[in-house]
């Protein structure tokens, strides 16, 4: 077994300067399977160089896509038609990233040919049934590991047919495996949510000339449709951008400028709830940015109050619960999550790592089936385990700002699926980080 790469984080300097955070993940995976699928070539700019979108951009070279990296965060991906991929010779390697395997899914059950899905420990832990079973209603054949796990063995050459289907977990994935399954089904495939989700699909399809019809909750399609190759601009990640907003807000005489952060609403939950905890985040320069808005969020040092985090709030800041339990853990006063029950099913048990890493450095945390609630204390040193995952290695990072002794963060490997780079910007910046 080779080492695993660990951190130390400590109390650094008061965190200042002016940054640009790599480009959104949930973005730059659509970007290019929508950009492949297309007719013409799109280029891509802002494309997050992690090991995530690094992987479904590989495996659309392996589906015969040709696509050409002129310099970092760039791609022209030269489209080759909704019924133009190729069988591939290999498993399909998704990495860490669900994204990047839930909505391949929907595209690879539509196609001509077979194909297999792999993932790497932690993705192959993770629910895909909640794809899986909405697509065999529409005439798709997979075969899953026992317990609805990947591998996923996809039989192509199924005629599908559209769904009217109300989804009973909130998830921007599951809508967007079926909407890429729809688009080769007989008839109009409809998504229904009762907690709207990131809406990217929805509005980067139309981007592609996709007629779709779409609001908070709701997503209809017609099958049949081809896609016009477009050219997309990737806004700055906020679930990404989310470590600085906390790390800024939790030590003393901070100020940072994070430039053109995405602001997708969908996305932003966090602000809100950060905002309600007595955060000074402003946007500044706000603008569109291939139709997403974006903003310069520029973050003050504010002493932070615990709250109840509101449970419609919840989507909206799905990824963003490793931060929020650093804020709350150098907040004044108790912080309440519940209805995140999926937080258990992300790339870790997030509800678990972050409560037992924050009893390790000292705090109490009591946890409950869909939630937790935060006591702030003193945060002692200590030796967290991140579990393979980069939210949960960054999130203590940031708490590590606020601590008294050294937090000893373990197996970092993974923050590169999301951020490359992160160690030495936030280093940069004034956190203590080695
Ligand atoms: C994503 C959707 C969310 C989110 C993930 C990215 C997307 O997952 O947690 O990081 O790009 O559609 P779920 O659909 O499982 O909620």
């Amino acid at each position: 077994m080779t080492d695993k790469q660990n951190w130390i984080a400590s109390k650094g300097k008061p965190l200042q300067g002016d940054i640009d955070i790599p480009g959104d993940k949930s973005v730059s995976h659509r970007a290019v399977m929508f950009a492949a699928l297309a007719d013409g070539v799109s280029q891509v700019d802002g494309f997050l160089e992690g090991e995530d979108t690094r992987a479904t951009a590989a495996i659309f070279s392996q589906l015969g896509v040709r696509i050409e990296t002129p310099s970092p965060s760039r791609r022209i991906v030269h489209g080759v038609g909704i019924d133009g991929l190729q069988a591939p010779s290999q498993p399909l390697d998704c990495g860490n990233a669900g994204t990047g395997m839930r909505l391949l899914t929907g595209l690879l059950a539509a196609q001509r040919f077979d194909s297999v899905l792999i993932g790497d420990e932690s993705l192959s832990k993770r629910p895909m049934r909640r794809v899986t079973e909405p697509l065999a209603q529409m005439g798709a054949r997979i075969d899953t590991a026992d317990g609805g796990l990947p591998p996923l063995r996809i039989h192509g050459g199924q005629a599908l047919h559209s769904i009217d289907y109300a989804s009973p977990v909130a998830s921007a994935q599951v809508k967007s495996c079926l909407l890429l399954a729809g688009l080769y089904a007989q008839g109009e495939t409809i998504v229904r949510e009762s907690h709207p989700t990131r809406d990217y699909t929805e509005r980067m399809l139309s981007a592609f000339g996709v007629e779709i019809d779409y609001s908070p909750g709701y997503a209809c399609l017609r099958g049949g449709q081809r896609l016009r190759a477009t050219d997309i601009q990737v806004p700055a990640d906020f679930s990404s951008a989310a470590f600085f907003l906390v790390a800024a807000s939790i030590v003393p005489g901070s100020c940072l400028r994070l430039r053109r952060v995405g602001l997708n609403p969908r996305r932003t939950g966090l602000l809100q709830a950060l905002r309600m905890m007595g955060a000074d985040i402003v946007e500044e320069n706000a603008a569109e940015h291939g139709g997403e808005a974006v903003a310069d969020l520029v973050v003050r040092h504010a002493p932070l109050r615990g709250i109840e985090v509101p449970e419609a709030l919840v989507p909206d800041m799905i990824d963003e619960f490793p931060a929020l339990f650093a804020a709350a853990a150098c907040a004044e006063g108790p912080t309440v999550v519940r209805g995140a029950a999926e937080l258990r099913v992300k790339e870790s048990d997030r509800l678990a790592a972050m409560a037992n890493g924050l009893r390790a450095l000292g705090l109490q945390v009591d946890e409950t089936a869909d939630g937790a609630t935060i006591h702030p204390g003193t945060l002692h040193g200590g030796r967290i385990e991140s579990h393979g995952d980069h939210r949960i290695a960054m999130a203590f990072s940031v708490a590590g700002q606020c601590s008294d002794g050294e937090v000893v963060v373990g197996d970092t490997a993974n923050v590169a699926t999301s951020f490359p780079g992160y160690e030495t910007l936030a280093r940069g910046v004034g956190f203590g980080l080695r």
